[in-house]
């Protein structure tokens, strides 16, 4: 949270599964273009949150399976577990705050009671989520039921349940929205209130995002029958919400524009985008010189040596690239080298995409760029 100097000018906040990751979409169409416009205009003035019902276990899982941005702040297991930076530092008090009156070992024996309910995996059983798999007709009834018992042994306990398959129960201090209220609060101590907060999401866990005061909010066109009616039953007329007619990343994107939160054009959205180039900011032409990078080696663009005499006046001819084993040499050279692998990766699913993009001016006019480069070829 500290990587800023200031409060963030946006902060998203946004489930993984069927939000920000679409798993039906191969190639990660959409999560790609999401990637370059955060890159570009966001990453050095905004904060991106996941906030996911996945473990830590799973969590990595997915990150290693999809192209997705480091983010800055993580919450996961529903709500139950805040870790902040890339290192994932946890939340102490938060876990120490939800532990009253939370009584796992109960909680187990007044579900064990219930034979509609099946445990879900060992890696999804968390200190302060207890996770089970309930099929969609005999949902409402166990639920009911489940609550009145709990209630009877004295616990503040919170169920939800998602995906038209998945029940939770957590302290009910936790979730997902309480999390978030627990951040902002935090946040607003520090005087870092984000400037605007969106929230994004597709399923019932996601419902307490979209409680939280004074935030967007954005249901993805895809989002699941339980929190479509939960927002027919409670926010139809909350004009800061919206149900997006785009699917999960491209759903996110649609808000930014329809909120008026900022830079709303991804660089993937730019077709010709070197011919178009416009001088933003050192984050902007790494986003661009890398999608330009992919599109050469795709083939997909044309064959001239017009893009590459552009490339060789953007970069100053004493710039230099520095390789993480240490290679060094002059941007001109790498440039020299591109000329060669044109169309190389032609017909292949091929993509290229920045991650943790920074800057500073390291003399008038000199700025050292650093980032990660990530490549997939399917
Ligand atoms: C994720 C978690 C699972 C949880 C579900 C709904 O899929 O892995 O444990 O039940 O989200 O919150
Ligand atoms: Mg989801």
């Amino acid at each position: 949270m500290d990587r800023l100097n200031g409060p963030a000018d946006l902060m998203i906040v946004s489930d993984l599964d069927f939000t920000m990751v679409d798993h039906d979409d191969p190639e990660n169409l959409a999560l790609l273009r999401f990637n370059a416009l955060w890159e570009a205009h966001y990453r050095h003035n905004s904060l991106l949150v996941y906030s996911t019902g996945r473990s830590p276990t799973i969590y990595g899982e997915l990150r290693k399976q999809k192209p997705l941005l480091t983010p800055d702040i993580t919450i996961m297991s529903v709500g139950t577990e805040i870790t902040y930076g890339e290192s994932m530092v946890p939340d102490d008090r938060w876990k120490q705050y939800l532990d009253h009156n939370w009584n796992r070992e109960t909680v187990m024996e007044e579900t064990a009671k219930f034979p509609e309910l099946t445990l879900q995996s060992e890696t999804e059983q968390r200190p302060q989520k207890i996770s089970f798999y309930l099929e969609k007709g005999k949902a409402s009834k166990v639920m009911q039921a489940l609550s009145k018992c709990l209630e009877k042994r004295g616990l503040d306990v919170k169920i939800i349940y998602s995906n038209g398959i998945a029940l939770d129960i957590l302290p009910k201090a936790a979730g997902k929205g309480q999390a978030l209220k627990f951040l902002l609060e935090k946040l607003k101590a520090g005087g870092l209130i984000p400037i605007n907060t969106l929230v994004c999401g597709d399923s019932g866990n996601d419902a307490e995002l979209f409680t939280v005061p004074e935030v967007y909010g954005v249901l993805v066109s895809n989002a699941q029958e339980e929190l479509v009616q939960w927002y027919a039953e409670n926010a139809r007329g909350n004009a800061q919400i919206i149900h997006a007619t785009e699917r999960c990343a491209a759903g996110i994107m649609q808000a930014i524009v329809n909120f008026s939160l900022g830079r709303n054009v991804s660089p993937r959205d730019i077709s010709d985008s070197m011919f178009k180039r416009k001088n933003l900011s050192p984050g902007h032409e790494v986003v661009m010189f890398y999608l330009f990078y992919e599109r050469w080696r795709r083939g997909e663009v044309e064959n001239s040596e017009q893009y590459i005499q552009i490339l060789r006046s953007i970069f100053h001819p004493t710039g230099n690239f520095v390789h993480p084993s240490g290679v060094d040499q002059p941007m001109h050279q790498s440039i020299d080298t591109l000329v060669n692998l044109f169309g190389d990766k032609r017909g292949i699913d091929f993509h290229v995409w920045v991650d943790r993009v920074s800057f500073a001016e390291v003399s008038l006019g000199s700025w050292l760029v650093k980032f990660d480069k990530w490549e997939s070829s399917d």
